[in-house]
């Protein structure tokens, strides 16, 4: 379970708080989408859980227990997180993969890249999984890399994710390959995902809306556009053929 208690975080003292008063819970298993404005806090709120920053105000804690007090191990263990800001090194894809497992077997390593939808594309470069990638060697579009990013995760195996979606428009088939890696990855953790797909918000188990480090609405895809505020809004803008076709 992951749980935000009144939390509060400004990046310096002289700015306003980024995050204010933040509640919510997420069970065990279950998900959560954040959305919201760009500025609106919701990469920030992912960053919380993995200890990129602490909390300046409340805390968070991992089945009770605040990540404060966790060794750094334990929660390195306990919290995977896929960004499209992979980094790669100048080694080969298995090297690249394997680095998030290092007994990993090669075939644990096409398993994992199969499952993230990446398996077909590595096998079509002309050194395969030995092909050198990173700096000087072969360069990943972002929706590879993603999907790389979630094959890593894949053999890291924990139990809580944290998903910060690429902004950027993929083409649809990318786009549905990186929904299905997401999907299998998903399976039986708990998510949290700074959703900037609709077809991610509308699965969530919980959705939170924020605005101004605030959260203004939560509840479900359906409560939330019966409420018709500012969910319901971001999906009408969403679902606009003019805001698609951008
Ligand atoms: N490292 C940083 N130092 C100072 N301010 C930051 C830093 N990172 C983010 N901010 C500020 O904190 C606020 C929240 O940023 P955050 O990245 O969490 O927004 P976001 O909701 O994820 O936006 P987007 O939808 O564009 O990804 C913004 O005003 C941003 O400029
Ligand atoms: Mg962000």
């Amino acid at each position: 379970e992951v749980r935000f208690e009144g939390v509060d975080f400004s990046y310096d003292e002289k700015s306003g708080p980024t995050l204010d008063g933040i509640d919510v819970t997420v069970p065990a298993g279950g998900s959560l989408a954040v959305v919201g404005p760009t500025g609106s806090g919701k990469s920030t709120l992912g960053y919380l859980v993995p200890r990129l920053y602490d909390v300046t105000g409340g805390r968070v804690t991992l089945d009770g227990v605040d990540v404060r007090d966790l060794d750094f191990d334990t929660l390195a263990r306990a919290v995977g997180v896929v960004s499209q800001e992979t980094y790669l090194f100048h080694a080969s894809v298995a090297d690249n993969l394997r680095f998030a497992k290092p007994d990993a077997t090669d075939a644990e390593i096409e398993a994992a890249a199969r499952a993230a939808q990446i398996h077909d594309h590595i096998a079509s470069l002309p050194d395969g999984y030995d092909t050198l990638v990173g700096e000087r060697g072969y360069r990943f579009s972002g929706g590879e890399k993603q999907r790389l990013a979630i094959a890593r995760t894949i053999l890291r195996d924990p139990p809580v994710l944290v998903l910060d979606e690429a902004t950027s428009a993929l083409d649809t088939r990318t786009e549905s390959a990186v929904q299905e890696a997401i999907d299998a990855l998903s399976e039986g953790r708990t998510t949290l995902t700074i959703a900037h797909r609709l077809s991610t918000v509308r699965d969530a188990d919980q959705i939170v809306v924020l605005d101004g480090g605030r959260i203004a609405e939560r509840g479900s895809h359906e409560g939330l556009l019966q409420e018709d505020g500012r969910y319901a809004a971001l999906v009408r803008r969403d679902t606009q053929p003019a805001h698609a076709a951008s």
